[in-house]
């Protein structure tokens, strides 16, 4: 943070942001980001929280123009089929899906957060056995978290928080976006499997993110519930 920017500057950059961002149905196809932009909207999701620093979480960038098309028929919040545009899929800059870890990596003890714990968060074999015990209470005792379906829910859930702070970075730096649910996960999941090489017993996707520069400005102003009917104080 630089100290020199005054706190009410910042949050006016901020709220500017958020109200800039929306969620784009059609982007100027002939507009790229510009590399160090995209890495640094990359660096935003890189280094969000997760629970237990587990990362359960990966992103896939589909930048072919052909694969991307493996989704059309499907993925009917991306296809442009409801305005009758070729969607985000065939006019984003940079489109991503976000994948969530599945109950084959992320249950307690696994070989695979053993090694994360170890290689990437280079923590020493007693945390390392602190932390097996305590996750396995989180997710046995605590939170319920139990069987491929919930564990990968619970993935799901860590990776909005990239999704979301992706979003908001990109739109800090004038770049549109959009968070995209509308697709029929089997069949996502069978193309992610057939064509890309994604095994579905480890990755199941998540939500998918398209970015770019938006074809024409918002169709509707951004209209949202009260601050007082959103927030309780107590
Ligand atoms: C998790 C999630 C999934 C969404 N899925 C889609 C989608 O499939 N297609 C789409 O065009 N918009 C999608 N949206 C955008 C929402 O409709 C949009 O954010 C909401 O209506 C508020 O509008 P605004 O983002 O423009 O302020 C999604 C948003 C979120 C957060």
């Amino acid at each position: 943070m630089t100290q020199q920017t005054a706190t009410s500057d910042i949050q006016d950059l901020i709220v500017q942001a958020f109200n800039f961002r929306h969620a784009t149905k059609v982007f100027d196809a002939d507009r790229k980001i510009d590399d160090s932009e995209f890495e640094t909207i990359l660096q935003s999701a890189r280094l969000s929280p997760s629970s237990f620093g587990m990362e359960p979480w990966h992103l896939l960038i589909v930048q072919n123009p052909a694969k991307r098309e493996l989704f059309r028929d499907f993925a009917w919040g991306a296809n442009g089929a409801f305005n009758g545009s070729a969607g985000q899929l065939g006019t984003a800059s940079h489109f991503a899906i976000l994948l969530a870890h599945t109950g084959a990596t992320m249950t307690h003890h696994s070989d695979y957060l053993q090694k994360h714990m170890k290689d990437v968060k280079q923590l020493p074999d007693d945390v390392i056995g602190f932390i097996n015990g305590a996750y396995q209470k989180f997710q046995q005792q605590d939170f319920h978290i139990e069987g491929d379906r919930q564990i990968t829910d619970w993935s799901a859930r860590q990776a909005y928080i990239p999704l979301a702070n992706m979003m908001t970075t990109a739109a800090l730096m004038g770049i549109d976006s959009c968070p995209i649910e509308g697709f029929e996960m089997d069949k996502t999941s069978a193309v992610l499997a057939e064509h890309f090489d994604i095994d579905p017993a480890i990755y199941q996707p998540a939500v998918m993110l398209a970015f770019g520069y938006r074809a024409d400005a918002p169709a509707h102003p951004k209209t949202r519930r009260a601050l007082d009917q959103m927030v309780t104080w107590a």
